[in-house]
């Protein structure tokens, strides 16, 4: 996995097994790029780019750069750009002064980011540029890792001159690719349907995604997929760029004339000004670029191995983890504690290891419009207290678990009456509320500190096993009272910086505790927050078919381990659409599962089929949560490229998962049809000279329809090559979301 240098050409070159990366100190001193891709042999590669003196004479010369400026003759969107505070102007050339290499991986301080457990993991290339005539240093870091195809870049600011520097743009990378044949997918939405997938060739000019709502949010996930035109799921080449932060972002690629494709990521420079004194150092947030050559698996697979593995932290990044009953879509504000009891001795009965109690437990809160903020227990639904309710459901042999929403405040609260100025406001303008809720500056480390206090006193105080972070809206009016005027264009990144901060100390001192991250569903699902939290709330959309396209989407870059994946009642909630509890309970096994209903209200049969499934869901939750995933079929029109007039496979979707000597196999129809086609669902990931044992699971909701004939040994070859036999009984009538799951399991010579 070495990186070296070669000294005659300038060239370093950073590897590991499968792919290189390449770029080299051009002749007036900026570093250019010069290769990404499959691995090549240790050896120099002048023809892969053109020599470049500099722009003089030469403007607009179609070069590929690592970290380039404007002002002076590349007229594209630049990694940086910057205001000295006394001059006034905005050029800087920063040009090779030296580099380090070394085994392992440092953290960037304040951010979250992905590490080493041992120096042997990774080897790191820090190169240090400085612009001469202003003292100001740039220091590119690029870590590229043993055994993911995955090389994480950030970028250090240093003033070493003698004027402040106002930074107005700092990119964490950028990258310039040799040619724009690309596909870019991206993963946008809104609330309840998070990470839908678009996927268009790249064109010349610019395209990009961007938050400025002070979280990453629903609408913009912080990632850029490239895919070749024929990769398609399982072959060809894909390049991923993902961002390791929670704020404002900014992720763009623009083609040029000269066909480069220049791809950057960080913060968004549009709501950011740092300011830089001399002496002082600004740290970005860190980029991981991930390649592939088999396809968009492929390269979903070095994501989540990296993130579930060296991004995710604590106790909890290996363990199992609990099956939840969630009372949130069961009783919403609506509860007593002896109800909450009922509901978590009824999950207990169920098989559930974790009940969690949502919103509505503290101050005076019944519905949403007061007490964010007041984290005391709600003297009429909790009389005794979290405590004295967590102790007894402990009591009841599950685990207690609770929701809290520190970053914010209700205008009717006793936190916002005694701290009217905590809320991020402009003084003397309206104040925007998002469900009647102002945000807390948590730039401002005092009110970190008192969150930090009252938090860790509940949290400490009872038997409390896992914490529900929400954030339930966005920023408006950005102002940080704190920051002098020349200093307002921080408050953004400051704000997440006090939230990193938070949860740093929380989670550090609760290392036992889960933390499951939320955003009103998805709105905050970033790498940044799986830093601290190692699984999220996917989405507030529990409806089974719409989870399918969710967490479909989710998977390019996310591991199933960080997805919060729920069951909850028919009619659904959000869309109204009945699905058979199979079905729902079958699509959320692909991730953490839990259940998100009032189990009172069940049959004997439904309650029959949920022990089932917990029970199921148990037995094989490590292949569902840190197995190899494989997307067979989407549940998306299109997207797996099925051709042919009818095809009935169109209608399913299906996803695999491989552990070990087990694999599991989840087929989902959508819409049904009569006189259906017979198809093969070619299976993914198995040993092709090895031998299987192949079951089938259907939850007990329907009648046997594939088990005779897909049940027996099977050869790993026959299931990769011809695949399992699908809708051979066209004589049963299902209906719609019929689903199964098939269970295989390799045998031993
Ligand atoms: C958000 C979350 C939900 C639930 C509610 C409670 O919408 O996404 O899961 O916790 O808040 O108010």
């Amino acid at each position: 996995m070495p990186i070296t240098f070669d000294k005659s050409t300038g060239q370093f070159h950073l590897r590991n097994g499968n792919f290189s990366y390449i770029m080299r100190i051009l002749e007036n001193g900026c570093m250019g790029h010069v290769y990404l891709g499959a691995r090549l042999r240790e050896a120099a590669y002048p023809l892969l780019d053109i020599p470049f003196g500099g722009f003089s004479n030469n403007i607009q010369t179609p070069t590929r750069f690592e970290y380039p400026g404007g002002g002076n003759g590349d007229f594209r969107q630049s990694a940086f750009d910057l205001r000295f505070a006394h001059s006034g102007a905005g050029l800087a050339e920063p040009c090779y002064k030296g580099h380090r290499i070394y085994g392992g991986k440092k953290a960037i301080p304040g951010l979250p980011a992905t590490y080493c457990e041992d120096d042997a993991e990774a080897e790191t290339l820090e190169v240090d540029l400085e612009d001469g005539p202003s003292g100001l240093r740039f220091r590119l870091y690029y870590t590229v890792f043993r055994d993911y195809n995955c090389l994480a870049r950030h970028t250090c600011v240093i003033n070493g001159g003698t004027d402040t520097v106002y930074l107005e743009n700092t990119m964490s990378l950028s990258l310039d690719l040799p040619d724009s044949r690309w596909n870019l997918i991206t993963l946008t939405g809104a609330w309840a349907r998070e990470f839908e997938l678009n996927d268009a060739p790249l064109r010349v000019g610019f395209q990009g995604i961007a938050s400025r709502r002070g979280v990453s949010g629903a609408q913009t996930n912080p990632a850029l997929i490239l895919r070749r035109p024929m990769t398609g799921e399982h072959e060809g080449e894909a390049l991923g760029l993902s961002l390791v932060y929670s704020g404002n972002f900014k992720a763009d690629i623009e083609v040029d004339q000269s066909d480069i494709a220049r791809l950057r990521a960080g913060i968004n420079n549009d709501t950011f000004c740092w300011e830089l004194k001399p002496g002082a150092s600004f740290d970005t947030p860190e980029a991981v670029l991930a390649w592939s050559r088999q396809g968009l698996n492929g390269l979903s697979r070095q994501y989540h191995e990296l993130y579930r593995r060296r991004l995710a932290r604590g106790p909890w990044r290996d363990r199992e983890r609990p099956v939840l009953l969630n009372n949130w879509e069961g009783t919403y504000f609506n509860f007593t504690e002896a109800k909450i009891l009922e509901m978590a001795q009824k999950a207990r009965n169920l098989g559930a290891e974790l009940f969690v109690l949502d919103d509505g437990w503290f101050g005076r809160r019944d519905d949403d419009r007061s007490s964010l903020g007041d984290w005391y227990p709600h003297p009429v639904k909790l009389p005794q207290g979290v405590k004295a309710l967590a102790e007894k459901v402990c009591a009841q042999g599950i685990k207690f678990g609770l929701w809290i929403e520190p970053e914010m405040v209700n205008p009717d609260s006793d936190l916002f009456r005694a701290h009217p100025d905590w809320a991020v406001h402009i003084p003397g303008r309206f104040r925007t509320e998002q469900r009647n809720q102002y945000v807390l500056d948590m730039g401002r480390p005092e009110i970190v500190d008192h969150l930090f206090s009252v938090l860790s006193g509940i949290i400490g105080g009872a038997p409390i096993s896992y914490i529900k972070w929400d954030m339930n809206r966005y920023i408006t009016e950005p102002f940080g009272l704190g920051l002098p005027p020349e200093r307002q264009g921080e408050f953004f990144h400051r704000y997440v910086l006090g939230l990193y901060d938070l949860y740093g100390r929380l989670t550090g001192a609760f290392p036992d505790i889960l933390f499951e991250s939320c955003s009103s569903g998805g709105a905050r699902f970033d790498p940044g927050i799986l830093g601290f939290a190692p699984q999220g709330w996917l989405s507030d959309d529990t409806d089974g078919l719409e989870r399918l396209a969710i967490q479909e989407g989710a998977s390019l870059v996310y591991p199933l381990s960080s997805m919060g994946a729920h069951v909850s009642a028919v009619p659904n909630h959000q869309t109204g659409r009945l699905s058979p509890l199979s079905f729902r309970g079958m699509t959320a096994f692909f991730g953490c599962l839990g259940y998100e209903l009032d189990p009172a209200q069940f049959s004997t049969e439904e309650e029959g089929a949920v022990k089932r499934q917990i029970e199921f869901y148990k037995a094989h939750r490590r292949c569902f949560q840190q197995g190899r995933f494989y997307r067979l079929l989407s549940s998306l029109p299109g997207r797996t490229g099925i051709n042919g007039p009818y095809p009935q496979e169109a209608r399913y979707a299906a996803w695999m998962t491989v552990l070990g000597s087990e694999a599991i196999v989840g087929v989902y129809k959508l819409l049904t049809n009569p006189n259906r086609r017979p198809f093969r669902l070619k299976l993914a990931g198995l040993d092709p000279a090895a031998q299987y044992r192949v079951d089938v699971w259907d939850g007990g909701d329907f009648e046997e329809e594939d088990r005779r004939l897909n049940r027996g040994i099977r050869g790993g070859d026959e299931l990769m090559q011809a695949g399992l036999l699908l809708e051979c009984n066209t004589a049963l009538r299902h209906g719609d979301f019929f689903s199964e799951l098939f269970i295989l399991e390799q045998l031993k010579n």
